[in-house]
C-alpha cells in the first residue's frame, strides 16, 4: 500500500512498476527520490490523493507484472550483493548507454544539419545541452568503472569511499538537471510535425537513453550505495 508520506525511492523498491508512471508524470525518482512522495506531487501541482489512490490500484492490479522486463529486475537486484550490483550496472546501463550516446550523436548531427534552416532554435540548444550530457556521462563512466567501483569491491564502508559516493551523487544530480533541460528543449520529446523519420527517431532515442539513466542513477543512489555505506558485503 503506497502512502503520501513514502519516499519516492521505497516506492520503487516496493513497486518497480511505479517507474512507468513516475516517468510519464515527471516524477523524478533517482536524484529526487529521497523525498516524501506528496512533496514532489504537490511541487508538480498534481493533487495527491486521487493520484495516490489510482497509483494503489494500478500497481497492486498489475502486481510486478509489467510490459518491459527490464524493470522487474529491481526485485532481484536488491538481493545482489556488491560486486554484483557493479557488474550489473556496467554490463546493462553503461553499455547500452554508451551505445546510445553514440547513435544520438551522428542522428542528431544529421537533423541539425538538415532542419538548421526551420528549427535550429530547437536543435541548437539541444545539440549543445546533448553534448554536455555525453561529456558528463562518458567521464562520470570513466570515473566509476577504472577508479570508484574497483576500490568499493575491495573496501566496503571506508571513509574515503563514502566520500567518492558522495561525488557520485552530485554527478547523477548534474546529470539529471541536464535531463530536465533536454526534456523541455524537445518538448518531452515531441518531434515537431514537419519532421523527419530520422527527427523523430532522435527523440525516441533520446528518450530512452533518459529512461535508461534515471532507472541507472536510481539503482546507484538508492540500491547501491546504501548497500555500501551499511556495509553490507553480501
Ligand atoms: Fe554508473
Ligand atoms: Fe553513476
Amino acid at each position: 500500500m503506497i502512502t503520501g508520506n513514502m519516499k519516492i525511492t521505497d516506492v520503487v523498491k516496493a513497486y518497480p512498476e511505479a517507474i512507468e508512471i513516475f516517468n510519464d508524470f515527471h516524477i523524478d525518482y533517482c536524484c529526487g527520490g529521497k523525498d516524501a512522495l506528496e512533496a514532489a506531487l504537490a511541487e508538480l501541482g498534481i493533487e495527491s490523493n486521487s493520484f495516490i489512490e489510482l497509483l494503489n490500484k494500478k500497481l497492486i492490479k498489475s502486481s510486478h507484472k509489467s510490459s518491459n522486463g527490464q524493470i522487474l529486475a529491481v526485485d532481484h537486484l536488491t538481493e545482489m550483493n556488491i560486486t554484483e550490483l557493479i557488474d550489473y550496472i556496467i554490463d546493462t546501463h553503461h553499455t547500452k548507454e554508451r551505445y546510445l550516446l553514440a547513435e544520438i550523436d551522428e542522428l542528431l548531427n544529421k537533423v541539425l544539419l538538415v532542419h538548421y534552416e526551420h528549427h535550429q532554435e530547437q536543435l541548437v540548444p539541444l545539440h549543445g545541452l546533448f553534448s554536455d550530457l555525453r561529456k558528463e556521462l562518458q567521464e562520470h563512466f570513466a570515473k566509476e568503472e577504472k577508479a570508484i567501483f574497483p576500490y568499493m569491491k575491495k573496501n566496503f564502508n571506508k571513509e574515503k569511499g563514502i566520500r567518492y559516493v558522495k561525488d557520485l551523487e552530485d554527478e547523477h544530480e548534474a546529470a539529471g538537471n541536464l535531463i530536465k533541460e533536454i526534456t523541455a528543449c524537445t518538448n518531452d520529446f515531441t518531434a515537431p510535425k514537419d519532421g523527419c523519420a530520422t527527427y523523430r527517431l532522435v527523440f525516441q532515442k533520446l528518450q530512452e537513453l533518459v529512461k535508461d539513466v534515471y532507472n541507472h542513477i536510481f539503482t546507484e543512489n538508492s540500491l547501491l550505495f546504501p548497500k555500501y555505506e551499511g556495509g553490507i558485503e553480501s
